[in-house]
């Protein structure tokens, strides 16, 4: 155990709970350590040589000698690849009903083999088990080269494929990872981890991997998707451009797992469509109530219902709305889940009814772990209902979490889930209104680091749907599962309203359910930076909404770094202050004067900004593009844009150039092509090259692209602004509202705007009046 484990592990568990710490990482060693295939002869097995195919609707079967490999194109436009024999279903990731094969698609003899034409991608198949995806213009997206297995009698086969992209690709991804948004050449694992301690740039993994690559290079991007959950591994290797020839140039990828299935799903097109096609395949992202766009506010450590009326008041005096306070483990009874600390919280319903007059919500943490405590009712019930995991003898496997000795639900059982899911009903009595899911990686602590992680045995049973696995094929989709029966629960129990869920962990297709947040973010300037690189990251893998905790975890920032990190977040989709027990507080007038003036400018910002941050849920939820979208995403192929992350597109009128540097008064930015106004002075910028953008601490500098039309909130509802198109160019913009909640079909409504005999003139499509009051900025001269 070297010295950061043993400070991590004291720090964590604290010395109450370290006892059983110790004890609960020896006893998931052993069990593993007996319950485990042990090593074993394996042997390495190629594809061999092509010897046939077949063709079958959508592509088809190439046979080798020592594998076979199907290419099938679905509709919308994913090619699936699935070697061995691997289909599509089942899957944790897919949506519903794996889409049907698109039967234009064929499988046909090529010179070097088999290729399938699709209308984006074309698919080579080569006689030594090669594959190669093409644009339609024939130009290289990937090269897998022939994979590789090692096989073993009684144990999960591994396997490794190495793919080459051009050399001038970036990859964007991998779930939620802190040293992005452009991941450096590096190895990079597929194992939900809790770090145990604040993170920073660097520290993976993290809360949330996905075996999700968004590669963009100069001709053309492309997301890949490797369909396995078990433990694996993605090491990046940067091309060499101008060096060697042929393949040398190119950048390298390198997938390996540690068993299951070995199939992918490739999609291809402009960002937009990838997003598009990804989100057609895994789901669209939940659509938030409107509330949920709102500043909200959490701390580990309220202690009391006195304390969270004094918070909410003080934002209330100083006319800073709040639209939810989080409660944190420390309101339940011993941190037991789904329980109350009536001491402390005498009468939630009362405190939530009083806080909803005022606009505010609570919501509630909800850890997986249940105390293993007989009379405890949960526990109780969960025994009743086999809910437990076990071991492969049939123990049920114990861990420790907050509340001491416990046991985690099966949550890849739907038995299981259900049964979860009715406890959540206790939860809306006492009055919350969404859900705050943590630890469920899953977390156990651990002591001891080389006794195993912080999480269950490996060996661990799972019902996965009824197939039965083990941990090694469950734990990377633990999270994904609790989500999906905590929101299937929220469809039944409150018909029509929109289930509000964020999860610490996750895994592809989570944005069904609905966001994240950073996790335990290191306080200070480069966790600062890594919050947006997380953001900007998930968001590239299907999941929009999420956000840092203000401030960062565990620490009290400086009144500089607080307003900077607070300016940040409240131009990202989940803008919420939270803070560890020992972190210190986070309302924003506990920084002095001149740091709440700043932060009330912010959310003032973001309060009027509210009506186009809905339109963005609406437009991610329709069509899987993220509100936060990297500079590149309307010019891919513009190499300068691609290697920054330290600004961003908010949907496509705003660029947000956020402060992320101690003491700077002003920063550079590059600007996609095309005009851009500063928002604040209304200056006009040419685009394609640096700008350097006045940055008081009292503003971050936001530019508005000209032609945009944005609605903003206004006294008595909602305006268009307008900002003037560049001469002889138009413009345009969408409004979509709803009745803030519930499943009606929202009003879309789409403007364009122009210029008109030296006016600036917006319309409505499809109609002769406007309809909303029109404010035109951008005319300063010059
Ligand atoms: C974890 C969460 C953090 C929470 C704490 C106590 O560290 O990431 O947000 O405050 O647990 O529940």
């Amino acid at each position: 155990m070297d010295r950061r484990d043993l400070v991590r592990s004291l720090r964590w568990v604290g010395s109450r709970d370290g006892w059983r710490a110790v004890r609960a990482a020896w006893r998931r060693h052993r069990i593993d350590a007996r319950d485990l295939p042990g090593g074993g002869a394996q042997r390495a097995r190629v594809p061999g040589t092509a010897c046939g195919a077949e063709a079958l609707p959508g592509g088809g079967v190439v046979w080798f000698a020592q594998s076979s490999l199907r290419v099938r194109v679905a509709v919308g436009g994913a090619v699936f690849c699935g070697w061995d024999g691997a289909a599509p279903e089942p899957s944790y990731a897919l949506a519903g009903e794996c889409p049907a094969a698109d039967t234009r698609a064929v499988l046909e003899p090529d010179k070097d083999g088999w290729r399938v034409v699709s209308e984006r991608i074309t698919v080579v198949v080569f006689r030594n088990g090669a594959v190669e995806f093409r644009t339609p213009g024939g130009v290289l997206l990937r090269r897998e080269l022939p994979p590789r297995w090692w096989d073993g009698p009684g144990r999960a086969s591994c396997w490794v494929q190495r793919a080459r992209t051009p050399a001038d690709a970036v990859v964007f991804g991998l779930g939620g990872r802190s040293s992005g948004p452009g991941l450096p050449a590096g190895s990079y694992r597929l194992w939900n981890t809790d770090p145990c301690a604040a993170f920073g740039p660097g520290d993976d993994p993290l809360y949330i991997t996905m075996p999700v690559q968004f590669v963009v290079a100069d001709g053309g991007c492309h997301l890949v998707f490797h369909d396995n959950t078990w433990d694996g591994r993605v090491s990046l290797r940067d091309g060499e451009e101008g060096a060697g020839s042929g393949h040398d140039q190119l950048g390298g990828c390198e997938v390996r797992f540690e068993g299951g299935p070995l199939r992918y799903w490739v999609m291809a097109g402009s960002p937009g469509r990838v997003l598009g096609t990804w989100t057609a395949l895994t789901g669209r992202p939940a659509l938030p109530p409107r509330w949920a766009l709102g500043y909200q506010h959490a701390r580990w450590g309220f202690g009391s219902a006195e304390e969270v009326r004094r918070v909410a008041a003080g934002y209330r005096e100083r006319g800073m709305p709040v639209s939810a306070l989080h409660l944190d483990i420390d309101h339940l009874d011993g941190h037991r889940i789904f329980t109350v600390d009536r001491d402390a919280f005498p009468e939630l319903p009362v405190l939530a009814a009083e806080l909803r007059e005022h606009g505010t919500r609570l919501v509630s943490i909800v850890d997986p772990a249940v105390k293993a405590e007989p009379g405890l009712a949960v526990y109780d019930s969960g025994t009743a209902a086999d809910a437990f995991v076990r071991d492969a003898r049939g123990q049920v496997v114990r861990g420790v979490v907050w509340p001491g000795e416990t046991v985690f639900p099966d949550f890849t059982e739907p038995r299981v889930r259900r049964w979860w899911g009715g406890l959540y009903a206790e939860r809306l009595q006492q009055g919350f209104a969404g859900f705050w899911h943590d630890m469920n990686e899953p977390t156990s602590f651990t002591a001891f680091a080389r006794y195993g992680e912080a999480t269950l045995p490996r060996s661990a049973r799972h019902s996965l749907e009824g197939r039965g696995g083990d941990h090694r094929e469950a734990h990377n989709v633990y999270g994904l599962a609790m989500a999906r029966a905590g929101y299937e629960a929220l469809r039944e129990l409150l018909p029509g309203q929109r289930p509000f869920f964020f999860s610490r962990s996750g895994w592809a297709g989570m944005q069904r359910y609905g966001g994240t947040w950073s996790g335990d973010v290191a306080t200070g300037w480069p966790g600062l930076r890594a919050s947006l690189a997380l953001v900007l990251g998930l968001g590239l893998c299907g999941v929009p909404y999420s956000g840092p905790d203000v401030g960062g975890f565990h620490a009290v920032p400086s009144p500089e770094l607080f307003v900077r990190w607070w300016q940040l977040a409240a131009y990202l989709p989940f803008f919420r202050s939270h803070s560890a027990i020992d972190g210190g507080r986070r309302e924003p007038w506990e920084f002095g004067p001149r740091a709440e003036e700043c932060v009330r400018a912010a959310l003032a910002e973001r309060v009027r900004l509210l009506p186009y941050l809905y339109t963005l849920a609406h437009l991610a939820h329709r069509t899987g593009a993220p509100y936060v979208r990297p500079l590149w995403w309307y010019e891919p192929d513009d190499r300068r844009l691609r290697s920054g992350g330290d600004a961003f597109l908010l949907g496509k009128a705003l660029l947000v150039a956020p402060v992320l540097e101690q003491g700077a008064t002003a920063r550079a930015v590059r600007l996609p092509r095309g005009r851009w106004y500063d928002a604040a002075t209304e200056a006009a910028h040419h685009g394609g090259g640096q700008v350097l953008l006045d940055a008081p601490l009292d503003r971050t500098p936001v530019l508005v692209r000209a032609g945009a039309v944005l609605p903003v909130a206004a006294e008595g509802g909602l305006l268009l602004e307008v900002w003037a198109p560049a001469p002889g160019q138009t413009g345009s913009g969408v409004v979509i509202t709803d009745e803030g909640d519930g499943w009606e079909p929202p009003r879309v409504e789409r403007f364009t705007s122009r210029w008109e005999h030296g006016a600036v003139v917006v319309e409505r499509e499809g109609a002769d009046e406007v309809g909303y009051p029109v404010r035109v900025r951008g005319l300063r001269p010059g």
